[in-house]
């Protein structure tokens, strides 16, 4: 059988829609992506990659001149058989649910031009159940059918996970124009799991719920481990065996952040609380990840009250909100830093590999950056471990010279034997 070609428009260029316009394009559909960032879609026309993920430089020079960027939805969606909308949906401050306002923009723009082409509407952006259903009244069209393919990318791999997800999630309340999924993820041998919109909206939000559950759960067990003695990595181990665990998600370290588990979980109590259900455990997991920010950077000042100097240097490797992203969104990073900026007698020096400039968006000149490692770390009168980047394993401690020798290892990523004459502290463990 001949490969078709799909049409696809995919309205939204952030972490989401350009690694996913990247691989339908690599998958060999025809993909117009539409982002009303006027200097964004500048930047990707002229080559230049707004966000960083793994592995993205290769993939974009080989796909970018064949996907057209336009600001424009009129004309993005002209030849579309498909529109994806893979915008962003913050947490709206004043009532904790999602702001759909870029969602609702975009879609009553769709309306407006949609043609006879198009069959399809996917939302990609994780949204309160029931979204779909006031999309479908806002098209009212018989034509076209919305449907819900929850979005399970994580970021720093996004492109592994596009091109071997798990699973793919279909919500479709008429399943008439599905052949066209199909065709669109031919060549993606991985389990499809088909079920009505709704449920499919609540999968997304169920999936990063109890993630952050399970973060939430294995750092509690830390703080126990760290008060009877015992060891959190072989806890983790020994738990995470049990195939009905499983063994991720299991790394206590300081709570979780990004754009996602903090925005998905306050909005899934939201809805709870609309539809009468009182979501308990994910009310719980929002409240004890926030104070358990406060509460490492409280242990971080409680150790550098030992230290007799007047004004602390605080060295911090990692600002992003894990490793292999740029994304600093609820960095629990950058929450830890503003608990200890608030002490008087702190300077702070940080370190990234890739999040110094999205971090100085938000700290601005409140504290200094150095892309030089062994800088920062030798000016440092206590070394803070606060992102997962792999390459902080390597260093090599012995070589260097800071004045008083203590790390604060807030993610377990090193070997403490390796650290003779230093005082290490850690997460859930004896340091
Ligand atoms: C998450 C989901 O994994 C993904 O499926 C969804 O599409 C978007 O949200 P992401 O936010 O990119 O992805 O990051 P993830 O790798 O899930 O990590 C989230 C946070 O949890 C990070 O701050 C990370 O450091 C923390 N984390 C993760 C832990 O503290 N311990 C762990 O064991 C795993």
């Amino acid at each position: 059988m001949l490969f078709q070609k799909i049409n696809i428009s995919i309205i939204g260029t952030g972490y989401v829609g350009l690694p996913t316009a990247l691989g339908f394009s690599k998958l060999g559909h025809n993909v117009t992506c539409i982002d009303n960032n006027n200097i964004k879609i500048q930047e990707l026309k002229n080559g230049i990659i707004p966000i960083y993920e793994k592995g993205i430089n290769t993939l974009f020079f080989k796909e970018y001149k064949k996907i057209t960027f336009t600001t424009s939805i009129k004309d993005g969606i002209s030849n579309a058989d498909i529109i994806i909308i893979a915008v962003g949906t913050p947490t709206n401050k004043k009532t904790n649910e999602a702001d759909l306002s870029y969602l609702f923009n975009a879609v009553n723009e769709i309306k407006i031009y949609l043609n006879k082409r198009t069959k399809l509407i996917v939302t990609k952006s994780t949204v309160p159940v029931k979204t779909g259903d006031k999309i479908e009244k806002i098209i009212n069209n018989s034509n076209i059918d919305i449907i819900s393919m929850p979005e399970f990318l994580r970021e720093g791999f996004a492109l592994e996970d596009f091109f071997n997800p798990d699973r793919i999630v279909i919500g479709a309340n008429n399943k008439r124009y599905l052949y066209l999924i199909k065709k669109l993820y031919r060549k993606i041998k991985r389990p499809i799991i088909y079920t009505d919109r709704t449920s499919a909206e609540l999968i997304k939000y169920t999936a990063n719920a109890f993630l952050a559950i399970k973060i939430n759960y294995i750092n509690e067990i830390a703080d126990l481990c760290e008060n009877i003695n015992a060891n959190i990595d072989d806890v983790a181990k020994g738990i995470g065996a049990d195939s009905r665990i499983g063994n991720k998600f299991l790394k206590a370290g300081i709570g979780y952040g990004g754009s996602c588990f903090p925005k998905d979980t306050q909005a899934m109590a939201t809805f709870g609380n609309k539809y009468n259900v009182n979501l308990t455990l994910v009310k719980d997991a929002i409240i004890n990840n926030k104070k358990r920010q406060k509460n490492i950077a409280n242990k971080i000042y409680n150790i550098i009250s030992q230290i007799n100097e007047k004004q602390i240097n605080v060295g911090i490797l990692g600002l992003a909100f894990k490793n292999n992203t740029d994304d600093c969104r609820e960095s629990p990073s950058i929450n830890i830093i503003k608990s200890l900026l608030k002490h008087k007698n702190i300077n702070i020096i940080a370190h990234d590999y890739k999040a110094i400039n999205t971090a100085k968006q938000i700290l601005n000149n409140k504290i200094s950056y150095s892309n030089n490692i062994e800088d920062v770390i030798n000016n440092a009168d206590i070394i803070c471990i606060l992102t997962e980047w792999e390459e902080y394993k390597k260093i090599d401690f012995s070589l260097l010279y800071p004045r008083h020798k203590i790390i604060f290892d807030g993610k377990n990523l090193l070997d403490k034997n390796k650290l003779k004459g230093y005082q290490y502290y850690c997460i859930g463990k004896r340091g």
